[in-house]
């Protein structure tokens, strides 16, 4: 079994453990159907990089998806993207309805902090993590970056500055949380703030890239719907256009590579990963 099967396995286990309840079939049905885990990715790669095993990562990179997962619930709700297809399947409230997808969205974000309580790591190091964990997925991290979403969705006045905080906030934030947990777990505290810059603007990389793939693929290829245009909502695309989104991914590329040589550590998995990403079509 590879790595990433067996963290598969383990992510079931975690989402499965206690009574059965309807809202714990909706947590399962939505965190088990074929994410591609970039966060936990993330996580793994660089704790390899510093030489450590990313089975030791496991339950925080558990902890990181629930709550990227809880968002993408949330994120599709008729009051907020309104989107039926999520991960190749009907979205949670499509499948269950929107009561059990509320439920199931909350249950796994207060979930992520017990599973992430279980890292076999020093108390201290227990309290950055969740320090963390609570400061990016809340209102100073992913939920403000979804409240700015909205509050820019048909607005008429939208600049390049607005365009940057959604992409940070709502996107960024979650995805720089696993570089920052992989420093803390591995005691590379001095690499922090090499990787909050790099995550920043892989993070707004990655979202650029979601907001080009939204006009530019399919719903079937993408394994879920495509409503930015819909929605009339402030991307890349909508400000920039689709050439400018193109050429702005590939300059903050350049800007990541250089950020990279900075860092105490080769980080060759992690080198690796990025490239998967830049190339990535869902
Ligand atoms: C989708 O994230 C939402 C964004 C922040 C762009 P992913 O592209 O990582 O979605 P999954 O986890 O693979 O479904
Ligand atoms: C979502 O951005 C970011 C979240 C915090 C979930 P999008 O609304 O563009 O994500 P998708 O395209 O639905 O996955
Ligand atoms: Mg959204
Ligand atoms: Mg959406
Ligand atoms: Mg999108």
């Amino acid at each position: 079994m590879t790595m990433m099967e067996t963290f598969e396995q383990y992510l079931k286990e975690k989402v499965n453990e206690g009574m059965p309840s309807l809202t714990k079939e909706a947590m399962s049905y939505s965190l088990m159907n074929g994410g591609k885990r970039v966060r936990p990715q993330i996580l793994f790669s660089i704790l390899k990089d510093y030489g450590l095993d990313p089975q030791y990562g496991f339950p925080c990179g558990c902890a990181i998806e629930m709550i990227h997962t809880y968002s993408l619930i949330h994120d599709d709700l008729p009051c907020m993207d309104d989107d039926d297809l999520r991960r190749g399947k009907p979205s949670c409230h499509k499948a269950y309805n929107e009561a059990v997808a509320v439920l199931a969205g909350d249950a796994l974000l207060t979930k992520a902090f017990q599973v992430a309580l279980e890292t076999a790591c020093s108390d201290a190091q227990k309290i950055e993590v969740i320090q963390r964990l609570s400061q990016d997925a809340g209102i100073e991290g992913m939920i403000l970056g979804q409240d700015l979403d909205m509050k820019f969705e048909n607005s008429c006045s939208r600049t390049f500055e607005d365009l940057i905080n959604v992409e940070v906030y709502k996107t960024a934030k979650l995805l720089t949380l696993p570089m920052v947990c992989a420093a803390i777990l591995s005691n590379h505290k001095e690499d922090l703030p090499i990787w909050e810059e790099i995550g920043t603007k892989l993070g707004i990389q990655f979202q650029v890239q979601d907001d080009i793939l939204d006009v530019t693929s399919s719903s079937e290829v993408l394994g879920k719907s495509t409503s930015d245009l819909e929605n009339n909502k402030l991307t890349a695309i909508s400000l920039l256009g689709l050439d400018s989104a193109k050429d702005f991914v590939l300059k903050l590329n350049q800007e990541i590579e250089e950020l990279l040589n900075k860092l105490h550590s080769p980080c060759e998995n992690f080198k690796e990963l990025k490239s998967y990403l830049i190339n990535r079509t869902y």
